[in-house]
């Protein structure tokens, strides 16, 4: 099995129901409310030890309660906390999520200590850099420490994931370094400049980050699947699967840490995708993000029905 670095955010999830998103100055009454692990970074490291990767996860909390809970959700999930840090006094970061009738979810991120890595807390994980199969990162984390974790993995000839959520501004040197990005149609449109609602606009956005360097572009497309492209034809989608649809909250953090499983394990570009796929649509089928993420053998067990 291989092993994985994650570089990225850990903030707790707190997720209300709601029968529709409250207008500017409008309260709802809402519920049931949860409460769980979450943050990019975090998920994606979830979904990958799930799968059974060895991961190692790099980002930072507060001294607080949601601080420690993050630590022992971590061990529980079998995931290297050797680069978990603690800020001497900013706060574990927090998502305020609402979810609707329509399963749509809109999500304010506070980063917390999470915003603050340094290039320094980086650096101190060279090991674990050399270690790793695989670098994945998100930029829910401070640009500093997704630019060092870029720098770094490239200089150690590491295979990087940029997953570039949420959208921050991603220089042409960085692009350059990646070997697979995986916006959504958002991010891809706001990367690539053109506006991604299909298959046709897909490729087109594919083609303008191949361009700023990028080696492949993944697009994801909810429930239509991923489009695909290395620029050695002329890219398609790969399906997603059709499930009855529960909470879409960290859909793309399931696809990612699947993805960079199934890649760093010598699947082909069109396998891992369709199994990244699988453990999406398994993750949408239930309440939470990390909570969520599927297990190896329901993956299986998905896959063979
Ligand atoms: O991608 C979903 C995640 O984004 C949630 O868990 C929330 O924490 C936000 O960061
Ligand atoms: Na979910």
């Amino acid at each position: 099995m291989a092993n994985i670095l994650v570089v990225g955010s850990y903030v707790v999830d707190l997720m209300s129901r709601t029968p529709h998103m409250p207008s500017p100055g409008e309260t709802v009454l809402g519920g049931p409310f949860h409460m769980g692990p979450g943050g990019k970074g975090g998920n994606q490291a979830v979904a990958a030890a799930r799968l059974g990767s060895r991961v190692t996860m790099l980002t930072k909390v507060g001294h607080d309660v949601f601080g420690d809970e993050a630590l022992k959700n971590f061990t529980t999930e079998n995931i290297d906390t050797t680069h978990v840090t603690r800020h001497p006094d900013e706060v574990t970061g927090t998502a305020l999520i609402a979810v609707d009738d329509q399963r749509e979810n809109m999500i304010v991120v506070a980063p917390g200590a999470c915003g603050k890595i340094t290039k320094e807390d980086i650096v101190k994980a060279e090991q674990s850099f050399k270690d790793a199969d695989i670098v994945l990162v998100q930029l829910e984390t401070s640009m500093e420490a997704v630019e060092t974790t870029i720098n770094l993995a490239n200089k150690l000839g590491k295979p990087i994931i940029l997953n570039p959520a949420p959208y921050q501004d991603v220089s042409q040197d960085l692009l350059e370094k990646i070997d697979y990005i995986t916006p959504n149609e958002t991010e891809a449109s706001l990367l690539s400049g053109v506006k991604v609602m299909d298959e046709a606009s897909a490729r087109e956005a594919s083609i303008k980050l191949k361009e700023q360097g990028v080696h492949t572009v993944l697009i994801t497309l909810g429930k239509t699947g991923c489009f695909v492209y290395d620029g050695t034809s002329e890219g398609g989608i790969v399906p997603a699967f059709s499930v009855n649809v529960v909470d879409t909250t960290g859909a793309g953090d399931a696809f990612n840490g699947a993805f960079a499983t199934f890649i760093a394990n010598g699947l082909s570009l069109q396998e891992a995708v369709t199994r990244a796929n699988a453990v999406a649509a398994l993750a949408v089928t239930k309440v939470g993000t990390a909570p969520a993420m599927p297990f190896a053998e329901e993956v299986e067990k998905f896959l063979a029905e």
